[in-house]
């Protein structure tokens, strides 16, 4: 762990523009500095760097955030790992705190799970390295293979002795806990009794983007026993098969750089194609490929090249990941090997140059790799290639961008021999079939941080929107206003000379920050979007403590999230700076129109909409229970404070 010391003396060192500069060409404009995105391809530069806050912005990818969140979106850096680079860079010494057993304790668990992990990593890799059994079983396993040690060494292989609990009781009696190795699927617990899952097997830890290990590949040496060849860790808060690619972390660099993708099967083909000098290459490792395999090649290039096995089985699996692929706005590939070969077995036969040109030569476009196809399947058979056809064109109707789906079927108009109207009438076809069947069901967005309210989940949609609008409104109000003086108007209760209790108007100074605070703590509101609700206690205490909203030191008690949605609002503005829009007085204009009103109407309009959802939700209550008496008279509190609250928004909104 770096120690919270060095943590601070990074971030109060490191300048984001310098930090930036390293890898965007910068110029100065008016405050800013400003450039071309290096998250999209542009000619007019929407990157923006704020010296004065400490802050970035990308105005074409819409990400943000401080210098750390830059290192780790532009570099896939973790978060240690953009520490540890910046420290580099400004000769500052890290101070990395060894860990105690209390520690090792408080340690959360994924954290837990990531130590036991790497913990494994090292002991099967020096397990194969230094140990009688290692060198002599698995070490002559990879050098038959034909992977040098340097290789094994980079790809950090390991083997695990045969024998029933050798890692297992290694691990304990270091101290790692069995839960952990349990969680993590290293060790089997059966009737108090402990095992290796992966006995006698030599390892393939799988690394996240960042090198994280979060599992393992473990494959057995003996092809005579009935025990499945490769066996993997199972699913763990740590691994989740489906959003893994195998070798992802070794090729990243590559991958941008060639701005290009290999795809290919299993560990040993990643393995050994790297070690021929081909470094951009991942593996989906024996399972379908998923849409979040292909989201993490997607921050790195839009190409990808399909390889896959000459057998029937490898093209089947190369198909049906196409059109996933595609859907991502992405550009296909596919190339075959020669009968009986895949990567592994073709890379030891050939050089990198003769591979390469291989590729060349072969690799295919998705759509004259499918026209192929038919022409051995379906030749002269008019039923067929009206299927292939229509296949197709299922195909090309993943494509989101316009201009691309028209050239394909352009191309594909020529491969076929068939007219571009017929062919653009199946596309229509397609398009409405599938609207058709989106509209049958409405899928909840699963990815939405929010807090959904169950049974209603119609509505829910809507709702959940409403709440992140307004808590959102908040934060913004925080970040620009917060310490500005405002009078606010509010409604109180008095009695008049004849004794009757009338609500009166009276304004009161405040800051923003203040009204905010003392109005949502009236009815205990707490904010519903964790990243806002962070983000509102650390406003609040940063203005507490300061007295003076100072962004610069703000965004170094974030984390990169948070820095990013900040710079999300506060250089939202300077948009219009970069484009030089002459809208920009109106834009500004109406935002500072009545600071205090936009606040007031937000809070209540915040705290009117949450009394309604507690109403609905007692009233639901009374519904189920049969002794309702409380709940009914706790629904006439709320519906008493809800009509208050709505004179008073009705005043505000009147004005
Ligand atoms: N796989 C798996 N479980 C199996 C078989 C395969 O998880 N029982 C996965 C592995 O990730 C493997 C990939 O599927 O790397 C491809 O399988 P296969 O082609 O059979 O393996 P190879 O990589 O060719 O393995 P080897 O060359 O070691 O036989
Ligand atoms: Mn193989």
């Amino acid at each position: 762990m770096i120690s919270k010391e060095t943590i601070d003396k990074v971030f109060e060192t490191a300048r984001v523009e310098e930090v930036i500069g390293d890898f965007v060409q910068l110029k100065k404009s008016g405050s800013n500095y400003k450039g071309l995105s290096p998250f999209s391809d542009e000619r007019t530069p929407s990157f923006m760097v704020s010296p004065v806050k400490q802050i970035w912005k990308d105005f074409s990818s819409g990400k943000g955030g401080n210098a750390v969140a830059f290192l780790m979106e532009h570099e896939h850096f973790t978060y240690p790992e953009a520490i540890k680079y910046l420290a580099k860079k400004y000769n500052i010494e890290v101070d990395e705190t060894e860990q105690t057993d209390e520690q090792k304790e408080a340690a959360n668990e994924r954290e837990s799970l990531y130590l036991v992990s790497e913990y494994a990593r090292d002991y099967y890799h020096s397990t194969l390295l230094k140990s009688e059994q290692g060198k002599a079983i698995g070490g002559t396993y990879f050098k038959e293979r034909g992977f040098t040690e340097e290789t094994v060494k980079k790809f950090e292989l390991g083997y695990n002795p045969d024998q029933w609990d050798a890692f297992t009781s290694e691990a304990l009696r270091k101290g790692y806990k069995l839960e952990f190795l349990q969680k993590t699927g290293l060790s089997i617990v059966k009737e108090e009794r402990q095992f290796d899952r992966f006995k006698g097997r030599v390892m393939f830890p799988i690394h996240s983007m960042s090198g994280r290990v979060l599992g393992f590949g473990g494959r057995i040496l003996d092809s005579s026993k009935k025990a499945a060849k490769y066996l993997n860790s199972p699913e763990s808060d740590i691994y989740h098969k489906s959003k893994v690619l195998y070798g992802i972390y070794y090729a990243k660099k590559a991958i941008a750089k060639e701005d290009n993708c290999f795809l290919v099967e299993g560990y040993t083909d990643v393995i050994q194609m790297y070690q021929t000098g081909i470094e951009n290459v991942v593996s989906s490792s024996g399972t379908a490929l998923t849409p979040e395999q292909i989201r993490l090649i997607n921050r790195l290039t839009k190409n990808i090249t399909v390889l896959f096995d000459g057998d029937a089985a490898g093209q089947r699996a190369a198909i049906r990941g196409i059109d996933l692929i595609l859907e991502q706005g992405m550009n296909v590939k596919v190339c075959s090997f020669p009968e009986g070969e895949d990567p592994d077995s073709f890379s030891r036969k050939h050089s990198q140059e003769e591979i390469r040109s291989y590729f060349s030569e072969n690799a295919k476009d998705f759509i004259q790799y499918k026209a192929n196809l038919l022409v051995e399947e379906a030749a002269g058979d008019p039923v067929k290639k009206a299927g292939t056809v229509r296949d197709m064109v299922e195909s090309i109707s993943k494509i989101p961008d316009t201009i691309k789906r028209e050239i394909y079927i352009q191309e594909c108009s020529r491969i076929m021999e068939i007219s571009e109207d017929v062919l653009y009438n199946t596309l229509a076809q397609i398009f409405n079939k599938n609207k058709k069947e989106a509209g049958k069901k409405s899928k909840p967005s699963s990815s939405e941080p929010f807090t959904v309210v169950p049974n209603e989940l119609a509505s829910s949609v809507e709702k959940v929107d409403v709440l992140y609008e307004l808590e959102k409104k908040l934060i913004e109000a925080l970040l620009l206003y917060g310490n500005v003086e405002e009078e606010f108007e509010d409604l109180v209760l008095k009695e008049t000379e004849e004794g009757v209790l009338e609500l009166e108007p009276i304004v009161q100074k405040a800051k923003v920050f203040e009204k905010i605070y003392l109005d949502l703590q009236d009815d205990e509101v707490a904010f519903t979007n964790n990243l806002f609700k962070s983000l509102y206690s650390k406003i609040i205490n940063h203005l507490h403590k300061e007295n003076e909203l100072k962004i610069k030191n703000l965004v170094n008690e974030l984390d990169p999230e948070e820095s990013s949605e900040i710079s999300n609002i506060v250089l939202n503005d300077e948009k219009y700076l970069l484009h030089r829009w002459e809208t920009k007085e109106v834009y500004v204009k109406q935002k500072d129109k009545s600071v205090a009103q936009l606040v007031t109407e937000t809070v209540l309009s915040l705290r009117k909409y949450l009394i309604t959802q507690k109403i609905e939700e007692l009233s639901q209550q009374t519904k189920e229970s049969t002794s309702n008496k409380d709940i009914l008279l706790d629904i006439l509190d709320y519906q008493s404070l809800n009509t208050l609250l709505g004179t008073k928004l009705g005043r505000v909104l009147s004005v």
